[in-house]
C-alpha cells in the first residue's frame, strides 16, 4: 500500500490522446493493488508555448521535481518543423526537461509480443525471441553543445561534446543491466571518425575489466544500423550515445512491430520521465487511431523502475499481452490476417486493456 504523486505532462498532438489512456492504467493498478496515486498536469511543448510563451514554464518544472515520477507524452508541431528559423521550439522544452532534471539514462526496452510477428516488415524467423535493451545516453553529445551560424548564417555548427564521467555513468548503468540479462554489451560509436567515440571506445574498455561476467563488443553505428535488421537476436544490452540512440531506436521500433509499441524511461538522480519513443505524430492526431501501448508500457516501466512495484508492473505488461493473444491492434500493428472488427482506436484499446487488469 504505498502513496505516490504522479505528474502527467501529456504535451503536444497525440501524446494528448495516449498519456489518457497511459493514465487510466495507472488509476486501474492503484485500484487493483490497493495503492493511493495522486495525479496532477503540467504544460509542455507547442501546448505550452501557446499558453505562456516558453516552451517548458517554471511551473512544469516544479511540478516535476516535486513528483514522484512523470508520465509523458510527446512535443513537435508542424509548425516548427517546417519554419527553420524558429526561435522557439517545442522540442526545447523535452531538451531542458532532460537537462534540467539530469535525465542522462534513457532505457528503451525493444521487445517483440509474440503474437507481433507478423506486424514486422522483417521474416518471423528472424526476429522471433528479440529481446534488446538500449540505453541511449540523453543528456550530452551534439543536441547539447554550442550551435550557431557564422558567415552571415551560410555556414552552421553544432559541436559534440562527451565527457569520461558522462560515458562512465551511462556505461556503469548499462554493464549492471547486462549483468540481470544475458550478460552481452554492445557499445556502438564511430570511434574510426569521431573524437567524442573515441573517447567513448577508451571509457568502456578501461571499465569492462571491473564486469569480467559481461561479454563487450564494440561496433560502429552504421554497422549497427545494419545488424539490427540482419539479425536483432545477437543483441542483448545496447549502449550508446544521444544521437546515435535516437536513430538506432526509431530502427528498432520495427522489430517491435511499429514505433507505437516502444515505451521508455528516462532516469537519473532525481525525478524519472517514462515516455513513448514516438513524436506527436500529427499525421494521425485527432484521428482517434494512434497506439497507446507505448505509454501503457511506459506506465509499466514507471511502476517497476520509479516505484519498485514489479508485481502491478508485471500485470501491465501482461495484460497488455492478454489483448495482442485476444487478436486486437491498432491500425499500425494490424496485418493482412487482421479482421477489420478486431482493429480498434485509442480509447477502445486502452479498454480491453483495462479489462484484463
Ligand atoms: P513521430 O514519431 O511523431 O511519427 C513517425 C510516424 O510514426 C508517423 O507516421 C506516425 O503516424 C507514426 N506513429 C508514431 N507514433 C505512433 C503511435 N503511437 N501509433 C501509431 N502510429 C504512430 O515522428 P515525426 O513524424 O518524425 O515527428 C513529428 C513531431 O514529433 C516532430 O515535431 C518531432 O520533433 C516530434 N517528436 C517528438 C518526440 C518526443 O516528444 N519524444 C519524439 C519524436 C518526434
Ligand atoms: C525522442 C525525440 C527527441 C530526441 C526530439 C523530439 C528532441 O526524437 O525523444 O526520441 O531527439 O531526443
Ligand atoms: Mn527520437
Amino acid at each position: 500500500m504505498a502513496t505516490k504523486h504522479i505528474l502527467i505532462v501529456p504535451g503536444d498532438g497525440i501524446g494528448q490522446e495516449v498519456t489518457a489512456v497511459g493514465k487510466k492504467v495507472l488509476e486501474k493498478i492503484a485500484a487493483r493493488f490497493g495503492h493511493t496515486f495522486t495525479y496532477d498536469e503540467a504544460l509542455i511543448g507547442h501546448v505550452a508555448i501557446e499558453a505562456t510563451g516558453n516552451p517548458l514554464p517554471d511551473e512544469t518544472l516544479e511540478k516535476m521535481r516535486k513528483s514522484d515520477a512523470v508520465l509523458f507524452g510527446a512535443v513537435g508541431h508542424p509548425k516548427y518543423d517546417n519554419d527553420p528559423s524558429a526561435k522557439v521550439r517545442p522540442e526545447q522544452g523535452l531538451l531542458k526537461m532532460r537537462k534540467e532534471l539530469g535525465l542522462y539514462a534513457n532505457l528503451r526496452p525493444i521487445k517483440l509480443f509474440d503474437e507481433l510477428l507478423g506486424a514486422s516488415s522483417i521474416k518471423p524467423e528472424i526476429l522471433k525471441g528479440a529481446d534488446i535493451l538500449f540505453f541511449r545516453e540523453l543528456t550530452g553529445d551534439i543536441y547539447f553543445g554550442e550551435k550557431g551560424r557564422k558567415n552571415n548564417g551560410d555556414t552552421a555548427f553544432d559541436i559534440a561534446e562527451y565527457s569520461r564521467y558522462e560515458v562512465e555513468r551511462i556505461a556503469r548503468k548499462a554493464f549492471e543491466a547486462a549483468r540481470t540479462r544475458r550478460k552481452k554489451l554492445c557499445s556502438v560509436d564511430k570511434a574510426n571518425v569521431i573524437e567524442t567515440s573515441r573517447l567513448w571506445r577508451e571509457v568502456i574498455q578501461k571499465i569492462a575489466p571491473e564486469y569480467p561476467d559481461v561479454e563487450v563488443e564494440h561496433q560502429f553505428v552504421d554497422a549497427t544500423a545494419m545488424l539490427l535488421i540482419k539479425d536483432p537476436r545477437r543483441f542483448d544490452v545496447v549502449v550508446t550515445a544521444n544521437l546515435f540512440g535516437d536513430i538506432l531506436t526509431d530502427e528498432a521500433s520495427q522489430i517491435a512491430g511499429s514505433m507505437g509499441m516502444l515505451a521508455s524511461a528516462s532516469i537519473g538522480d532525481g525525478t524519472g520521465v517514462y515516455e513513448p519513443i514516438h513524436g506527436s505524430a500529427h499525421d494521425i492526431t485527432g484521428k482517434g487511431v494512434a497506439n497507446p501501448l507505448a505509454s501503457i508500457l511506459s506506465a509499466a516501466l514507471l511502476l517497476d523502475i520509479s516505484f519498485g512495484m514489479k508485481a502491478e508492473s508485471e500485470a501491465v505488461i501482461s495484460a497488455v499481452d492478454q489483448v495482442l493473444k485476444a487478436g486486437f491492434r491498432t491500425r499500425d500493428i494490424a496485418d493482412q490476417q487482421t479482421p477489420a472488427d478486431k482493429i480498434l482506436g485509442t480509447e477502445a484499446i486502452g479498454e480491453e486493456v483495462l479489462k484484463f487488469l
